[in-house]
């Protein structure tokens, strides 16, 4: 039987977006072994209700339970936003870590002025769940938000650089910034296909803005877990293991963008989430 230390880590998203949370992982924590699923037949989450999203993420997480992971990290924003008690809940006693909480931790951290801007997908904007985690953290920070939704469907169509993605850059952070009344310095990707669009974003939002990426606090978090639940593995590092609920010529082609390194089609094993 697999020693707890030596199961693997589960990273799940809507997509391939969450593989740039699975980069920060690997890169931290390159002895662990990960396993991670895109829900990719039911993308977006972002445009979903928040009991659609929970019902569709219950389903995703459980279908890596099935692995014997020691830890499930929740890579999509909203999913994050909308249905974390409820995994926890459902994946009890795995502990479960979303990426919104240390999002917003980051951005208070980098924060100077206390004004916040957030962009996400209309699911996340609409729940609250940044604007709550930053004023459990900073009750007097203000904090705007944007929904940017075609983000979403440019990085799915690779379509992270040129003209196009620019004007839409220029156009969400120009809207985002009207509505505060004192410019924000810190401004949180708070989705997962942001970070592809991370250089138009620090232009459109002009010098003196910090970007904040979650990637990077989640995989801490992920590290500071692992230690302090004495699972840290430390044998040599694996393959990951990737799985998708469709399309995995275009799981490998996409996700290989937000891996930052190839993915080959064979790699990727699709799932099915029926009950
Ligand atoms: N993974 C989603 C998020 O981070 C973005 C893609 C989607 O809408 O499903 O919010």
């Amino acid at each position: 039987m697999t020693s707890r230390r030596d199961r693997q880590i589960g990273i799940f998203d809507s997509g391939v977006g969450g593989l740039t949370v699975m980069a920060a992982i690997a890169k931290l924590m390159p002895h662990e072994r990960l396993v991670y699923l895109g829900d990719t037949a039911r993308l977006p989450y972002g445009t979903k209700s928040a009991e659609t999203v929970s019902r569709y993420a219950v389903q995703a997480t459980r279908a890596l339970m099935r692995f014997d992971v020691k830890l499930v990290v929740v890579a999509c924003n909203t999913a994050s936003a909308v249905a974390l008690p409820v995994l926890a809940a459902a994946l009890a006693p795995v502990p479960v870590i979303g990426v919104v909480e240390p999002g917003a931790r980051a951005a208070v951290a980098a924060s100077r002025n206390g004004h916040i801007a957030i962009i996400a997908t209309e699911g996340t904007v609409r729940g609250g769940a940044y604007v709550r985690a930053v004023h459990a953290l900073k009750p007097n920070a203000t904090v705007v938000q944007k929904a940017c939704p075609l983000f979403v469907a440019l990085a799915e169509e690779g379509w992270t650089e040129g003209d196009v993605p620019e004007r839409v850059t220029e156009r969400y952070v120009r809207e985002l910034f009207e509505s505060a009344d004192v410019k924000p310095d810190t401004l949180v990707l708070g989705c997962t296909h942001f970070p592809v669009f991370a250089k138009q974003i620090a232009k459109a939002a002009g010098s003196g803005v910090t970007l904040v990426d979650s990637a990077q606090t989640t995989a801490t978090e992920v590290a500071q877990l692992l230690q302090a639940q004495n699972l840290k593995r430390q044998g040599a590092g694996e393959a990951p293991l990737f799985l998708a609920t469709d399309a995995a010529e275009r799981f490998a082609r996409v996700g290989s963008l937000f891996l930052g390194r190839p993915i080959d089609n064979a790699q990727v094993e699709l799932v099915d989430l029926a009950p």
